[in-house]
């Protein structure tokens, strides 16, 4: 018979999903209890599910990881994935949860593109009594029952690690440049906070400049070029991009302008992903502070503790580290994003 483990759960409000070292000294999330999803209980092999995963699309290398992740997982586990690319489009995710509940999956994921607007399509779900899983990004609601459970990071915290990193690096000054992720989605919003609240208590840190780059390569390259034609982003020492690709395409415009990243401007980013290790390693990135794109093993973990009947926690935090030129060799090599 399944154990069940979560049931002495008393205070069940936070997990700690810890498929990643965590490789330096900032503070973890706020963590209220740390009952981590533990995966299969016993050697009873799980009730074969049906999950529909509704995507964001392809944007990132961190996405294109967390893609392969989920699919990896369910492949692994054999249970069916109905998995939908929305290409960036909050009413294609809303078709596509819709066409799970027709289908009558057993649980539905997604990552909400924006935060909000999704109370309608999730009281449906609800209505259809199908169990859904937040992964990676949070919604705005007022009604929390709309969801059953949320896995991802603290985007919150990765811009608090972000700007506590910079003000150490640049002794409390820095004209700093800002290239926002996606307009309204949950890490933009948070990120952008976080690394605010930071640098609050340091008068000579100011963002000069801030643009969305909508996570991309390619507008963190066009948006950079944008800024370094301008005398704010002419005269700037940092730059703070809510994802390692935008920081990429950034280090593309630096270089073009004849500047060197890394020396002349600051970068620090958040992601994690392979392309960052290599470009600290060149010495044109400074700093990553993680976010796990992981989520495959966690998302199925939960699944199938919902279709077993069993409790679980309402949010479940990945535990992530802070990479820079002193930590990033420990890891480099093991990166497979
Ligand atoms: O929601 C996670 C963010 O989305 C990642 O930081 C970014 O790379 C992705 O596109």
């Amino acid at each position: 018979m399944r154990k069940m483990l979560l049931t002495t759960m008393t205070v069940s409000l936070v997990g700690l999903w810890a498929c990643a070292p965590a490789t330096t000294d900032a503070p973890p999330p706020p963590v209220v209890s740390a009952p981590a999803i533990d995966g299969p209980a016993d050697s009873a092999p799980a009730q074969k599910l049906t999950l529909g995963f509704a995507q964001v699309g392809a944007e990132s290398d961190w996405r294109k990881a967390n893609t392969e992740s989920i699919k990896a997982e369910a492949e692994k586990r054999g249970h069916e994935l109905k998995f939908s690319d929305a290409q960036q489009k909050q009413e294609n995710q809303i078709k596509a949860i819709r066409s799970f509940i027709a289908q009558g999956v057993d649980v539905i994921a997604f990552a909400p593109v924006v935060e909000t607007g999704w109370d309608a399509v999730l009281a449906e779900a609800k209505a259809a009594n199908i169990p859904v899983i937040l992964s990676d990004r949070t919604i705005n609601t007022q009604d929390e029952t709309l969801y059953t459970a949320f896995v991802g990071s603290d985007f919150r915290e990765e811009g608090r690690r972000a700007g506590k990193w910079l003000a150490e690096k640049t002794n409390g000054e820095a004209s700093i440049l800002e290239l926002q992720g996606t307009p309204g989605s949950a890490p933009a919003n948070e990120r952008k906070a976080g690394f605010a609240e930071a640098i609050a208590d340091f008068p000579n840190m100011k963002i000069v400049k801030s643009q969305t780059g909508e996570f991309t390569r390619a507008m963190g390259k066009e948006v950079m070029e944008a800024f370094l034609k301008t005398p704010e982003g002419q005269g700037a020492t940092a730059l703070y991009a809510h994802n390692d690709d935008m920081a990429i395409g950034a280090i593309q415009a630096i270089e073009a302008a004849g500047k060197k990243p890394g020396q002349d401007i600051v970068i620090v980013s958040v992601d994690g992903v392979k392309d960052a290790f290599l470009a600290i390693q060149e010495g044109k990135l400074n700093c990553t502070v993680e976010c796990n794109p992981l989520l495959g093993p966690p998302i199925f973990d939960l699944a199938e503790k919902l279709v077993a009947g069993e409790q679980v926690p309402k949010i479940t935090y990945s535990e992530e580290g802070v990479f820079d030129e002193n930590n990033y060799a420990d890891v480099i090599n093991d990166r497979k994003y």
